[in-house]
């Protein structure tokens, strides 16, 4: 159920405590962009979701199309320059406006490195916050780091702030939040523990009227969303932070030690659900598997292991250890042998895999097929129960079913231009190492002898043989 909210998501930082070729939002924990888990938990609760886009936006652009699809990008706001939380606003608030001049609006706000938040904490948040203009969600943190600091009233009208404030000392009503730098700058000795997550639920109305208003007068010479709290409070407008239970979904991932935790702590979140669910996974430490994949009770798995994407993996399939499969789907009853590299790829039920098997974006094996070690498939598909087994590169290829394929064959399917297709039909028998150069057709039933090069289509049931006949002459005697 989604929810008449609007979303913002802020991803146009650049990430300066991580430094990347890729911009922060596209950091991933469990091989997703931390924009990724954002965006589909905003997407799930929300009707409108928008992402400010800056630091390298073209980047951001595309994988939100890529994996979110047009509306994703079509909702892209450039914030040009960033001058930090509160001018990242300022640009959405000015083109939603444009768009969308529904007055009584709500609008979410949620940071792009707070990967971890999920659905229910923030249909929670929002039901809390029904009546109210303005709230927040705040969590304790024994180290509250960079965080913005939450301040209430009973700590402001303390004279002194020393020794280090407990959490008792900072109760009664939210007054404002100060960010971590300029905090240490007002009060050097003291401490709040309470902090800011980042994530807003805001009438658009009170943006449009505080947003103008916002400085950047402060240590980071940036314009801070926070301070919106400051000015509601200052107006009288009811507003209120939630403090929630569950820090660690709220954790912001600002630096590699904190993506590393941020993963840890997913990873372990998943796990347990998996096996709660029947899913068997040895060695569970190192094994990584995405929120967004779908693994089916009784599969077992091996760790090191890592499933990406939108994998799936049907019931009494085993994985075994140094396996990598991303966006691949895998049927019934398959065993996936050590050190198998999938991707964008299709596998039937039955299927023994590897080890060391390659599956490239458009492999689509239908039941029962073998594939052995140093096997490679590229956009092709092979047939019931056939087999590769050993050292073979299949490319741009229809195999049907009950075909063998010989160690060491090739399909010659690029001429250094164009791609052309291989076709091996049922029951064809390929001997070992032959070469088929494409466009080519091997008819059923046939049989090509090994070492063949084949240029030219075989019929129905024949035997092919495209080599030098063998010829065992006589030595020639030394002197
Ligand atoms: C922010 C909050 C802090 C809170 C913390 C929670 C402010 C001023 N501070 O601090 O109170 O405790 O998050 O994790 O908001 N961004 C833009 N444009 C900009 C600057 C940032 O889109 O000009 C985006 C970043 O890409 C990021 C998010 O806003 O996704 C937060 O920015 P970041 O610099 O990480 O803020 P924090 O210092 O973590
Ligand atoms: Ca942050």
């Amino acid at each position: 159920m989604t929810y008449p909210l609007t979303t913002i998501i802020l991803a146009a930082g650049k990430g300066t405590r991580m430094p990347s070729k890729n911009p922060k939002a596209l950091q991933t924990v469990l091989g997703e962009a931390m924009l990724s888990h954002v965006y589909t938990v905003a997407k799930s609760i929300s009707n409108e979701v928008y992402t400010v886009v800056g630091y390298k936006a073209d980047m951001v652009k595309e994988h939100l199309l890529k994996n979110h699809g047009e509306e994703a990008l079509q909702r892209t706001i450039f914030q040009e320059e960033q001058l930090g939380t509160g001018h990242a606003v300022q640009c959405a608030m000015k083109k939603i406006k444009e768009i969308n001049s529904q007055e009584n609006q709500k609008i979410l706000i949620l940071n792009a490195d707070v990967p971890l938040i999920s659905k229910e904490l923030l249909i929670d948040f929002i039901k809390k916050s029904e009546n109210l203009p303005l709230s927040f969600i705040s969590l304790y943190l024994p180290d509250a780091k960079s965080y913005g600091r939450v301040v209430r009233k009973e700590f402001l009208s303390k004279a002194k702030h020393t020794p280090c404030t407990k959490h008792e000392e900072n109760k009664g009503e939210v007054e404002k939040i100060i960010e971590a730098k300029d905090f240490n700058v007002l009060y050097p000795q003291s401490e709040i523990f309470e902090v800011n997550s980042g994530i807003y639920l805001v009438d658009a109305q009170l943006l449009y009227e505080f947003l103008p208003l916002l400085s950047s007068q402060n240590a980071n010479h940036e314009y801070y969303i926070t301070d919106i709290i400051g000015l509601a409070k200052e107006r009288n407008i009811s507003l209120e932070a939630f403090c929630f239970e569950n820090a660690e979904a709220l954790l912001g991932v600002n630096n590699p030690l904190e993506l590393n935790e941020a993963e840890k702590t997913l990873q372990k979140a998943i796990n347990t659900k998996l096996m709660a669910n029947g899913v068997v996974l040895h060695n569970q430490e190192s094994i990584f598997i995405s929120p967004f994949a779908e693994i089916s009770a009784g599969v077992e798995i091996y760790g090191p292991c890592e499933i990406y994407g939108n994998s799936k993996i049907a019931q009494y399939t085993s994985i075994e250890s140094h396996c990598y499969i991303k966006n691949t789907q895998i049927g019934e009853s398959c065993i996936v042998k050590s050190f198998c590299h999938f991707e964008d790829a299709i596998v039937g039920n039955n299927a023994k895999l590897g080890p060391y098997a390659r599956l490239r974006p458009q492999a689509e094996l239908a039941d029962n097929v073998h594939l052995g070690n140093f096997v490679e498939i590229k956009k092709s598909k092979i047939g019931n129960a056939s087999k590769v087994n050993h050292l073979s590169y299949i490319g741009d290829s229809l195999v049907g079913s009950g075909v063998n394929v010989g160690a060491g064959c090739i399909t010659c399917n690029y001429d250094g231009k164009n791609k052309f297709q291989t076709i091996i039909e049922d029951n064809a028998f390929l001997g070992s190492n032959c070469a088929f150069v494409a466009p080519v057709t091997i008819g059923k039933n046939s049989l090509v002898a090994a070492g063949s090069t084949i240029t030219k289509d075989i019929p129905e049931n024949r035997l092919a043989i495209a080599r030098e006949r063998q010829v065992n002459l006589n030595k020639k005697n030394k002197g």
